[in-house]
């Protein structure tokens, strides 16, 4: 089993992957020192495959099972899991585990910094995508009309639980979704990471459970050292946000239904990846070795019929607004740089750019 602490301010805590290591939950937790959750949640899809029996062998009741999908990631899902809890006995010195992906531990997040004000939360991830981004870092929330986590909170768990072997289940469009934050990651914090992503990965088998290991464990270190240099993102953090400004903007554009998260997000690193090399602060070999190795992950759903209006208007309200515009992250030869403005006109080129090829 691989260990990577966390710094916090909120308290450290621990990120384990290995396979396997849903069995040993209960053990872990008591190694751990933490109490076992008294209430888990899950989704409908994640539930009967996981969370069921892992709220059993935790002497649990069966798993709360959200609605899945993004577009449920949103107040009433909050609501209905602060109710379940109060229907538990959840209180304040009692602790919450949340099994699933990214939708799962962002809401079960939210919902455990405002429960009571505050209550103990642990997460399973079991999507590549939360495994390697989500579940660490302590960012929590939900979507609101207008745009994706709107509404938050930053409260980190007091323990992530990888278990690799849960990738197995996820479908290969998710699986591929899940490597485009790892090459962010990679890019970002550790290029030697890039060796590990592998391409045109269609199942869990394509890598051995080691490799899967070593990619999470390597995008997981990458995140804690920005976690732990600027939590609050007064900084080092927005790094965590290549090619998501754009991406966010797709993503709300179509209606959260066309684009995973990270097919949104590979559009979005290709789009400033092309700005950076023209801008000059990108060497072309370099951001054709970017945009070559999300290409070489697999399709992406095409975004042709997208309307740049819309995702100018979204562009236009991107939490990262301030007076100046919104604040982009580009990419250079060894890493990324912070708070670029980019005008809504050469937004409009380059994601025209991308729809015509
Ligand atoms: P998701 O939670 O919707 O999971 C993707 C799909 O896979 C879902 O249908 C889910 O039920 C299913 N699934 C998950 N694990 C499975 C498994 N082992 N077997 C079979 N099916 C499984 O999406 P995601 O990609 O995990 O996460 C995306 C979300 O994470 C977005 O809302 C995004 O905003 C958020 N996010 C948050 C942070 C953060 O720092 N908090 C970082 C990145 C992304
Ligand atoms: N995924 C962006 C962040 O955690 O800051």
């Amino acid at each position: 089993m691989h260990r990577v602490d966390v710094a916090s301010a909120q308290g450290d805590y621990a990120v384990l992957v290995g396979e396997g290591l849903l069995d040993r939950l209960p053990s872990i937790l008591a190694d751990e020192g933490l109490a076992a959750p008294s209430v888990v949640v899950s989704n409908e899809t994640v539930g009967p495959l996981y969370g069921r029996r892992l709220a059993a062998a935790l002497a649990c009741p069966p798993p709360l099972e959200l609605a899945d999908g993004e577009e449920y990631k949103r107040w009433p899902a909050v609501e209905t899991t602060c109710s379940h809890w109060l229907g538990r006995g959840v209180h304040r010195s009692s602790s919450v585990l949340a099994v699933g992906g990214g939708v799962v531990t962002d809401t079960v997040g939210f919902a455990a910094a405002v429960y009571q004000r505050g209550i103990r939360w642990l997460a399973v991830p079991t999507s590549l995508l939360a495994m390697v981004d989500a579940a660490v870092g302590g960012k929590t929330g939900v979507n609101l009309e207008q745009g994706k986590n709107l509404v938050g909170a930053f409260w980190p768990p007091r323990l992530v639980a990888v278990d690799v072997g849960t990738l197995a289940t996820l479908e290969e469009r998710e699986l591929r979704a899940g490597l485009v934050e790892l090459v962010k990651a990679a890019w970002i914090g550790d290029h030697d990471l890039l060796a590990l992503v592998p391409r045109r990965v269609a199942r869990y088998a394509d890598l051995s459970p080691a490799g899967w290991c070593a990619a999470v464990v390597g995008a997981v270190r990458v995140k804690a050292e920005v976690v732990a240099a600027d939590e609050r993102e007064a900084g080092r953090r927005k790094a965590l946000n290549l090619g998501h400004t754009l991406g966010h903007a797709l993503e709300a554009a179509t209606g959260y239904t066309h684009l995973l998260h990270g097919e949104a997000v590979a559009w979005g690193t290709v789009a400033v990846a092309r700005l950076a090399a023209q801008r000059g602060l990108l060497s072309q070999a370099a951001a054709a070795r970017l945009e070559g190795v999300l290409r070489s992950l697999g399709p992406l759903p095409g975004i042709d019929g997208v309307s740049p209006e819309r995702v100018l208007d979204h562009l236009a309200r991107d939490k990262k607004l301030d007076d100046q515009g919104v604040a982009w992250v580009l990419p250079t030869d060894d890493g990324v740089v912070l708070d670029q403005r980019v005008g809504a006109e050469e937004a409009r080129r380059v994601l025209l750019e991308l729809q015509t090829g």
